[in-house]
Order: C-alpha cells, then structure tokens, then sequence
C-alpha cells in the first residue's frame, strides 16, 4: 500500500492519544504538594490535573492562591523536566499504527498544549520523532488547538485529520476545518468527542489504521528470543523486557519453547519428564523440533505478521547448543532437523545470558527440584556454552550478549537500552 495515503496529513495529539502520561503528571503535582508541606492531593483530584494549564489545576482543584500556584509550578517542572517526563508509555499499537501509516505516505505532525522542551525529548525518548514531519506545541501561550493545526500544516496539505482524546482536539479540528477522528482509550469518552465534533471514532491506536487506510497491511513486527543456560536468570529478565517493551509501545506476545502453544506444551510434559531415561538423543531432537514446528505456524508467523513483537524464552539455538553440543549430534544434524520446522523463521534478535555454566547451575539448583536436562553432568553443561558460544562467533549481529553475573538491574539495563536500540532502528 506504498504511496497509498501520499499527501494525507494525520496530526495527533500527545498526552492520551499516543503516550499515557499520568504516572509522571500525578508524581510531580504529589512532589509539590510535599514540598509546600501540603496534604497529599488524592486520586480524584489528581485525575483533573491532565488536560488543563499547571497553575489553573493548582489553584482550582487543589484552592492554591495564585501565588503557591506559582511556586507549586516551579516545584513540579523540576521534578518534571527531569524525572517526571519520561514516567510515561506509549499506548500498545501506536508503534505499529504510526509506522503504517507513515509507511503509506502519510505525512504524520504532533499538535499538543505541552511546552516544547519535554515535548521533544518525549517523543526522542520513545523513538517516535522519526515518523513525524511537524511538532507543534505551545508557545506564548497559545495552546488552542486550531491555532496549533494551522501553524503544523503547510499550504499544500491534502486531506487531514485531527486526532485526539479529548473535545479540545475536535473541536481546534472543526474550527481549522480539518476531519476529526476522536479516541476512546484515552481521557475522554466517546461522548465527550461526539458532542465537541467527531466524524470517526477509534477504540484502539490499531482501529486508526482501519479508518484512515483500510487497505494497509500492518507493518512486520519482530521476532525476538533470550537464550542462556539452565540457571542464567532468563525468567526475571523475560519479565522485565516485556515490561519495556510493552512501556514503549510495542504489543508483546510472550512464548516459550518447548511449548507455545497447546500441542507444544504435551510435547514439553514428554521432553522434561525425568521418568524418560530412555529417550534417545535423536527423538529428543526431534521432539523439540516437532514442538518448534507447530509454534511457528500457530504462533509466531501471525503475530510478527499482524505487527506484533514474539518474545520467546528459548528456541532453535536451544536445540544446537543442548542437542548439538550437549547430546553431541552435531551442530549441522541438529540444524538439518530443525530446517523444516523453522522454515525459514529465525529470530531478529536474540538476547543471550552469558554466564559461567558451574555458576548458573548452582543458582538453579538452589531454586528448585532439577528436571531430565538439568540433572545432566557437568560435562554437558559445559557442551551447551560452548555450543552457545559457538553460535555467537557464526551469527554476531543477531546476538545481544549480556554478562548475566552482575545484578538484576545492571543486566535488565542494558538488555532493555540494546534491545530497544535494535527494534527502534529495524522500524526505519
Ligand atoms: P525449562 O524448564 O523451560 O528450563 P529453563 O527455565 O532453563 O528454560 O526447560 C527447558 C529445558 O529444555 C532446558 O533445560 C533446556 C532444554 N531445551 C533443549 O534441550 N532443547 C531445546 O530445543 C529447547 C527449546 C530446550
């Protein structure tokens, strides 16, 4: 659908129509409140604070006199330009919504009632400045919305929509003579945009493709698996990657293998089953393969397909490095067998947990019962890294290697800065 929206220009509205900003908003009005040895505003109140001007909020929802409402300002932009701005999230499926239609042609702008410099380090930030072709924000005051549209658009803009969450948003949309297409997920309701001026309505960033170009296929999403030995702490790294992503924007199917999906998971009780002391090396190959199989195609393909984000706790590099290193079969013969039931699906990045195999194992062994593969000897666990080591040194650029030994949140750091720093660049 390339070329398909070519001069249709889509402005949006930033708090409640692409990013979810309360978290920040309330922790910085809570921070004033403290530092003016003021009682903790409550929820209620604190909801009304996102949409109106800071000094209006202060001295109407919390009866501040104009001039605590300017001190109170002051405490909350310092917390806000420095904390407070980046305790946000992208909406799930606006990455995807935005990359479509840009990707279709669209020239996409942002018009919002916040000040320029969070503005942009917001939307730097999250990766999003590179789809946009105008930001708009308010100065000298100027905050109205149809003041903002006009200044975005330049005199040959082709067809436009407004789109927003609240009735400022259509209504600058109506009076600028532009289509408006209001959202629901935000912080107003489907009538609150129906009575101020909405043609369209979204229920979620995915329905605004459908409305504006319902031709356009979804852009691929990735597919992203971590690998690490039994022990590295991929669990409590899975966890809190998928938290990231999800902060970003990204909509994120969890999977694991062997398992995935319903069939996967019988073939999983059979693998791990410590009673099997008779499995061959070559039917256990086979069964991980078999169990791969069929998470391909029920699973990962659709998601990648409809934009979204796999992220899979183990797949084909677990079976070279325990099979082919482990079991020795061979890094080829385990390749051969997995040819089929990959097919062609090989994930966009992989996360590996580099950690001493003596270390991870004492760490796993403390946590909980062994199954089939863990209660292997050492010697086998010292195949499986060099059979991961070895996959590292023959494909570097898929591999983000992490030193899984320092702490939780050194690793979860640096996995989350170089994950995000691939996805952000593969949406190019
Ligand atoms: P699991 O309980 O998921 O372990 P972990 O939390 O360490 O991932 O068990 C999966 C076991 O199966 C693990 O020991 C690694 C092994 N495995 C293979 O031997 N080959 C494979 O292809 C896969 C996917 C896993």
């Amino acid at each position: 659908m390339k070329g398909e929206l070519k001069d249709t220009w889509v402005l949006f509205d930033l708090d409640g129509t692409l990013t979810q900003s309360e978290e920040g908003i309330w922790n910085c009005a809570r921070y004033a409140a403290e530092k003016m040895n003021l009682p903790a505003p409550d929820e209620a109140t604190l909801r009304k604070f996102i949409g109106p001007p800071l000094e209006y909020s202060f001295r109407t929802y919390m009866g501040l006199t104009e001039e605590q409402a300017e001190e109170a300002k002051r405490f909350y932009r310092e917390r806000y330009t420095t904390v407070g701005m980046y305790e946000n999230r992208v909406y799930p499926g606006v990455r995807v919504m935005m990359r479509t239609l840009w990707k279709a042609g669209a020239k996409l702008g942002i018009v919002t009632g916040k000040p320029a410099y969070p503005t942009g380090k917001i939307l730097e930030y999250f990766g999003l400045d590179k789809f946009l072709s105008a930001v708009v924000c308010a100065t000298d005051g100027h905050a109205e919305k149809e003041h903002l549209i006009r200044k975005a658009l330049p005199e040959d803009a082709g067809e436009t929509w407004m789109v927003g969450d609240r009735c400022f948003d259509m209504e600058g949309g109506v009076k600028a003579g532009v289509h408006t297409l209001g959202v629901t997920y935000g912080y107003g309701g489907e009538e609150e945009l129906r009575d101020s001026g909405a043609e369209r309505i979204a229920r979620t960033p995915r329905e605004i493709i459908g409305i504006l170009c319902p031709e356009a296929k979804p852009e691929r999403g990735a597919f992203l698996t971590v690998e690490g030995p039994d022990g590295s702490g991929k669990g409590t790294q899975i966890e809190r990657l998928a938290d990231a992503l999800d902060r970003w924007g990204y909509e994120v199917v969890r999977s694991r293998e062997p398992g995935g999906t319903p069939i996967g998971e019988k073939i999983r009780a059979i693998l791990l089953d410590r009673e099997n002391t008779a499995m061959a090396d070559e039917t256990e190959a086979l069964l991980y393969a078999a169990s791969r199989a069929q998470h391909v195609r029920e699973k990962i393909r659709p998601a990648v397909a409809e934009g979204k984000v796999v992220l899979c706790d183990r797949f084909l590099d677990s079976s070279v490095a325990y099979q082919g290193g482990g079991r020795e079969l061979g890094i080829d013969k385990v390749l051969a067998i997995n040819a089929p039931a990959v097919d062609g699906t090989l994930p966009d990045i992989t996360v590996y947990l580099d950690i001493d195999h003596r270390k991870a194992m004492a760490r796993r062994c403390a946590a909980s019962e062994p199954d089939r593969l863990e209660m292997e000897a050492e010697s086998f666990h010292a195949r499986v890294e060099d059979g991961y080591h070895e996959l590292i040194a023959r494909d570097p650029g898929r591999f983000v290697a992490v030193n899984a030994e320092g702490t939780r949140e050194e690793i979860s750091e640096e996995i989350r800065e170089k994950v995000l720093g691939r996805l952000m660049e593969m949406e190019q």
